[in-house]
């Protein structure tokens, strides 16, 4: 089953909370939504190697919610169906002097539990973001998808991102 195309309702401001004809809405996460936050960051082959999901979940998780959360340029979106986390993604809203002083909104963290992947979850929780992105005046929005995923690569394809740029990466061990 494919999910509808999203509500003009769901497209609304900060949280907007409409529900598609497939019975997803979109709202920025609680709190208590990070265990199956988590849980679907672990569940994916990168993940599985950098996440650590555990109960109780490691406090560092919690800390960087509460400092996503207090930020206006931030926001942490998850995908509802019958009160079901199934999806998830971070937007930040970035400004930059370039394109005239142009804000980019900067897509991390993509996930559709593994149980309802290919039904159109994905699709309508990024079409949201590209939606929240505009309504938030930016003049693009950008993501880094990992070269080992080629399918996740067609995906953002299939939604009008091109992938025109190298993206690059330099990892530190935190201090
Ligand atoms: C990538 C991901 C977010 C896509 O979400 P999804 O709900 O499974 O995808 P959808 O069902 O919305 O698919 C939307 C479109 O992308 C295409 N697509 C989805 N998964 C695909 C795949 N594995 N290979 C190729 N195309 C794919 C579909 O054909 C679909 O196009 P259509 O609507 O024209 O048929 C999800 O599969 C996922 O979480 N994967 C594991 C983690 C990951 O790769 N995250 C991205 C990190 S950058």
């Amino acid at each position: 089953m494919r999910i509808g195309s999203l509500g003009s309702d769901s497209r609304g401001g900060h949280g907007g909370e409409g529900v598609t004809e497939a019975g997803l809405s979109f709202r920025r996460a609680r709190a208590e939504d990070l265990p199956s936050i988590v849980r679907m960051l672990a569940d994916d082959v990168l993940g599985a190697k950098r996440e650590r999901f555990a109960e109780p979940l490691p406090e560092a998780y919690a800390r960087a919610f509460r400092a996503i959360d207090a930020d206006a340029n931030n926001e942490l979106v998850v995908a509802v169906r019958e009160e079901q986390i199934i999806g998830v993604l971070q937007l930040s809203f970035i400004p930059y002097l370039t394109y005239q002083g142009g804000w980019r909104a900067l897509v991390e963290g993509v996930r559709v539990d593994g149980r309802v992947r290919s039904q159109g979850v994905g699709k309508a929780l990024l079409e949201w973001a590209i939606a929240r992105a505009r309504e938030r005046g930016c003049v693009m929005i950008q993501l880094t998808t990992d070269k080992s995923r080629p399918d996740a690569k067609r995906f953002y394809e299939g939604l009008g991102f091109v992938a025109s740029h190298d993206g690059m990466k330099l990892h530190f061990t935190p201090r």
